[in-house]
């Protein structure tokens, strides 16, 4: 390592050579990543890819990911669309379908990318209030929205809505209908998913992603799936080489290696459980999640400082400093061990108040 990079960038990164990486110690339970390793296979085939074809530019199309994806879940590969993580398809949604002043509807509180998004593109905001059990709220249909949003399940309430529900909301919007699905493989029933749905209905654009279920977080892959048409519409608005080779590869290696999430996603159920009770024990109200997190809430107090006493603990949960979200904290399901620890915490807090 060359002397100028000792003292200035690691300086400038906070790198230090030999030491631990920063978030060591730290339980990191704000951003619903998965506590548990992508499979074997993914090493196995990444590092299969290391070599000199690195060179070359990935397939434009993610033909590869597709076809296999195509298999997986009973779709034809023209019904899908690759992206740099699910972030990167919700953006081109917008841009494919909101113009200035264009309406785009959801129900809130929900994942908060969608506001930011509305507001690049200028569109015009309308945000339906969800009634106290989540379900869809009726009003939800009648916005005349160019695209509306439904995160199913929810975040931060980890709620499920019943595809009979997205059915009816799909037939009754004018414009597209987007299902956001970043959490579904962890529902607690089976058949929770809308993708059969894009046979029938030539308005929704269902969006999943590798970085919940899967644990590729850092690989960033997503994809939307919808009829070859609205397919068709977004290739034509996403970057040539939108996905890096190597995630493409990750995430066909995953894909080919399904027991492997769906064991990681029956532990994490397990682990959600026990969090759930331990929670409820100490007098929160946690909502029915179908998420790899969970909300809980202490009706009318501020929780902000139940969130930054844990902070100082190095716990880090999720807090939504804005109106009727102060009372709530979300919580990654992490680990039993990481799980045993938040509990112990927040009881001792719960005791004397003291970090
Ligand atoms: C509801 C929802 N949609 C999409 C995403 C983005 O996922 P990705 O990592 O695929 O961009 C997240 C990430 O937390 C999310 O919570």
């Amino acid at each position: 390592m060359s002397s100028y990079f000792r003292k200035n960038i690691a300086a400038l990164v906070g790198y230090v050579p030999g030491e631990q990486p920063r978030d060591e110690g730290i339980i990191k339970l704000n951003t619903n990543e998965n506590p548990y390793p992508p499979s074997p296979r993914v090493f196995a085939a990444l590092r299969h890819a290391i070599n000199r074809s690195l060179r070359l530019y990935p397939e434009p199309l993610a033909d590869s990911l597709r076809a296999v994806a195509a298999s997986i879940y009973g779709v034809r590969p023209e019904n899908i669309l690759a992206g740099n993580g699910s972030d990167e398809i919700l953006s081109i949604l917008m841009r494919c379908f909101v113009g200035p002043q264009d309406p785009v509807a959801f129900p809130v509180p929900t994942y908060s990318l969608y506001d930011t998004l509305i507001a690049i593109q200028q569109g015009e905001r309308i945000a339906v209030d969800y009634p106290a059990d989540f379900s869809v709220p009726e009003a939800l249909a009648a916005q005349n929205a160019a695209l509306t949003f439904l995160c199913n399940p929810n975040s931060p309430s980890g709620t499920l809505v019943s595809l009979h529900e997205i059915e009816r909301l799909a037939r009754a919007v004018s414009g597209i209908l987007v299902i956001d699905e970043a959490y579904v493989d962890f529902a607690e029933s089976e058949g929770a998913s809308t993708l059969p749905l894009i046979r029938q209905l030539p308005n929704l654009v269902v969006l999943r992603t590798f970085s919940k279920s899967f644990s590729l977080a850092g690989m960033r892959v997503g994809l939307a799936f919808a009829s070859e048409e609205i397919v068709l519409g977004m290739m034509k608005v996403k970057d040539s080489y939108n996905l890096n080779r190597l995630s493409l590869v990750a995430a066909t290696a995953a894909l080919q290696d399904m027991p492997w999430m769906v064991r990681n996603v029956a532990r994490i159920q397990r682990s959600r459980r026990q969090l759930a009770a331990g929670l409820k024990k100490l007098g929160f109200y946690v909502y029915p999640s179908h998420a790899n997190f969970v909300m809980a809430r202490k009706r009318e107090q501020n929780l902000k400082e139940v969130y930054e006493k844990l902070k100082g603990r190095r716990i880090l949960v999720r807090y939504f400093d804005i109106p009727g979200l102060q009372d709530c904290l979300r919580i990654t399901v992490g680990t039993p061990r990481e799980i045993r620890s938040l509990l112990n915490a927040m009881e001792a807090m719960e005791n004397n108040w003291t970090p």
